[in-house]
């Protein structure tokens, strides 16, 4: 449908130009910290209309809206409670987005219909530039078809979006590797949900909060259909619910996903997953420190991060890597779940769900 457009590739230097063509409704897919995004100018609602042909994305799922400070919050927010503008000064710029209510100035389109609208100001300079540089609120789902994994850098970017969009500019791989974290306030405003989990973790939420508010544990939370949207990667309209915008159960979408099957193993059970597999079929993506030693060789691509933060930023990356080599299986160790860890297990464990 939307597969004949002449796209272009902008280096990074080219904000200004990529700011431009934001403004005059053009789709701009640019590096941020996190993941590659979507951008479209948030206040142009056939411009954010354009954003869900070109992820084949169903029109119940809102989108995230870029500002590069916290002055431009009233572009987007009619208003912003007190504990958010905390969460707010003390994670932004950066990997974070809060959920607030929606300014009337925002087309319906890119909140879905809801009276919340997700806001985020990335730290990613190049992100910033095109996003001062247009002069407006930058609406920007990840950059992937409906459904695949997030892409992490500039091939996959162009691999997913190119001829779907105006200009794909040419960044750097992404830092974080996971999309930001989402949270909205809840509890007559002394409560923090997590909606997704990211970069900034529930470590550094709760002690950004403490005696100001509390931390919803993950098990305590209000309804567990707003995370589930929050992680909607819907693949068809078809699926989208009839009930009403972005209260989609998790479980009819899928999220993520490579085209090989994810099989993920807590570190005592890995040695004994790893060899019930065709090795020359398999991708093993593993920690250093508990990858078996001698005897595990052989795999079609091995890959022994050092560290849970290097294993968040090459997720994506190593997910399309076993797709373009043929690999049936992809065999995922589950990082422990403190900081980003946690984070890293949720896209895994999403990954594996069928
Ligand atoms: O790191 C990121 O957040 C990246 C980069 C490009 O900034 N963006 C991103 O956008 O991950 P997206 O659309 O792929 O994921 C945003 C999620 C969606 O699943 C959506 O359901 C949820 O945020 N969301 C957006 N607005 C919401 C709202 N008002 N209430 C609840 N969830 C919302
Ligand atoms: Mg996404």
């Amino acid at each position: 449908m939307s597969s004949t457009i002449r796209t272009i590739s902008l280096s990074d230097n080219e904000a200004a130009r990529a700011g431009e063509m934001l403004r005059r409704g053009g789709l701009v897919v640019f590096p941020t910290e996190t993941v590659y995004g979507l951008g479209a100018n948030a206040f142009d609602a056939a411009a954010c209309r354009r954003i869900f042909a070109a992820k084949g994305r169903p029109p119940d799922n809102p989108l995230i809206v870029h500002l590069t400070e916290l002055g431009e919050l009233r572009w987007a927010a009619r208003e912003v409670p007190p504990l958010a503008l905390l969460l707010l000064e003390r994670f932004s710029p950066g990997p974070f987005t809060v959920i607030l209510p929606r300014s009337q100035r925002l087309p319906a389109v890119v909140t879905a219909g809801l009276d919340t609208v997700a806001l985020r100001i990335p730290s990613s300079p190049i992100a910033r530039a095109v996003i001062r540089a247009s002069g407006v609120p930058i609406a920007a789902p990840s950059a992937n078809r409906s459904g695949r994994p997030s892409p992490t850098d500039y091939e996959s970017a162009v691999e997913q979006m190119w001829g779907r969009v105006e200009a794909v500019m040419r960044g750097p791989a992404c830092e974080v590797g996971l999309e930001s974290t989402i949270v909205r306030i809840c509890g007559a405003g002394a409560e923090v949900e997590v909606l997704r989990e990211g970069a900034v973790t529930r470590e550094m939420l709760a002690a950004a909060v403490r005696g100001r508010g509390e931390l919803l544990d993950p098990d305590e939370t209000v309804t567990g259909e707003a995370a589930a949207a929050a992680h909607a990667e819907p693949t068809t309209a078809a699926s989208a619910p009839a009930i009403g915008p972005a209260i989609a159960p998790g479980m009819r979408h899928r999220h993520y996903q490579p085209d090989a099957a994810v099989i993920t193993a807590e570190p005592a059970d890995l040695p004994r997953v790893l060899q019930t597999h065709d090795r020359n079929q398999t991708a093993a993506l593993m920690l250093a420190a508990s990858a078996p030693g001698s005897g595990s060789g052989g795999f079609r691509i091995e890959m022994r991060f050092q560290t849970v933060e290097e294993y968040a930023r090459e997720l994506y990356r190593a997910f399309r890597q076993a797709d373009r080599s043929g690999c049936s299986t992809i065999i995922a160790e589950l990082p422990p779940p403190g900081g980003i860890g946690r984070a890293l297990r949720d896209r895994l464990l999403r990954a594996a769900t069928a």
